[in-house]
């Protein structure tokens, strides 16, 4: 793991900027999008530059299921609120959470897995360490799966939604073999409340319980942190990240 620790978001969302610059000008047709707040700022970044995504194409991670794709809380729509309506890909691909078939929606998305390896893939961090919506325990060999929900995740993304009882209690997700198949992996991780996480993810045990830890298993993968996110790492593994 390569770890960059930041004096606050907007300079490690600067950093992934630059990462996906480089990666596009370096012929990066794939891209792995992720959703959340954790993003916004790279999202932003993209949207207002003269990057060129238009032969490119992107493919998310995760959908919740039973929210229609135009729901103003489906990933569906905050992919094109926050980019894909400033900056047009080729294709865009995400889960579709409208399918209630699980079976014939992973299907469907584990052949555009296969169709379209990723060249780089963005992740975010939860505060229990799931990415994607792989929450602790996911098997490291599923590529494409629904899950359940837990409570913390559902607590977590409960302020997106005008009450709890409307949060889905299930998503398709990507599992972690899907993630791993990436080239290059970015995830950012950004305050206090995620420093558990990253200090699970980075100096723990590679293990399901911690789904972020098998990033230490990934040839390319890239940790953009601030420092509060950084806070609980050893004075060791800072000094490495500097
Ligand atoms: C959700 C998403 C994840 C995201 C996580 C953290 O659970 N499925 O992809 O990383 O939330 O969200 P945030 O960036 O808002 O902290």
């Amino acid at each position: 793991m390569e770890i960059k620790i930041f004096a606050n978001a907007q300079e490690a969302s600067k950093q992934a900027f630059n990462i996906f610059k480089e990666q596009l000008e370096s012929g990066a047709e794939v891209f792995g999008l992720a959703t959340g707040s954790t993003p916004e700022a790279l999202y932003a970044l993209l949207a207002d530059s003269d990057l060129d995504f238009s032969n490119a194409v992107s493919v998310n991670l995760d959908e919740y299921v039973g929210l229609d794709n135009d729901h103003p809380q489906s990933y569906h729509y905050f992919m094109h609120d926050h980019l894909f309506q400033f900056k047009p890909f080729k294709q865009t691909f995400v889960p579709d959470g409208a399918n209630l078939d699980a079976d014939s929606a992973i299907k469907a998305y584990d052949e555009i897995l296969v169709t379209y390896p990723r060249d780089v893939q963005l992740l975010g961090l939860g505060p229990n360490g799931h990415i994607g919506f792989d929450e602790p325990g996911t098997d490291f060999d599923a590529t494409m799966l629904k899950v359940s929900l837990t409570e913390s995740t559902i607590e977590a993304n409960k302020r997106f939604f005008d009450d709890v009882k409307d949060v889905p209690t299930e998503a398709y997700t990507m599992g972690p073999k899907a993630i791993m198949d990436a080239k290059t992996v970015v995830l950012m991780a950004f305050g206090k409340g995620k420093a558990e996480a990253v200090k699970s993810m980075i100096e723990g045990p590679v293990t399901e319980a911690s789904p972020a830890s098998i990033l230490q298993n990934h040839a390319n993968a890239i940790i953009l942190i601030d420092e509060d996110a950084a806070s609980l790492l050893s004075e060791q593994t800072k000094t490495a990240a500097k």
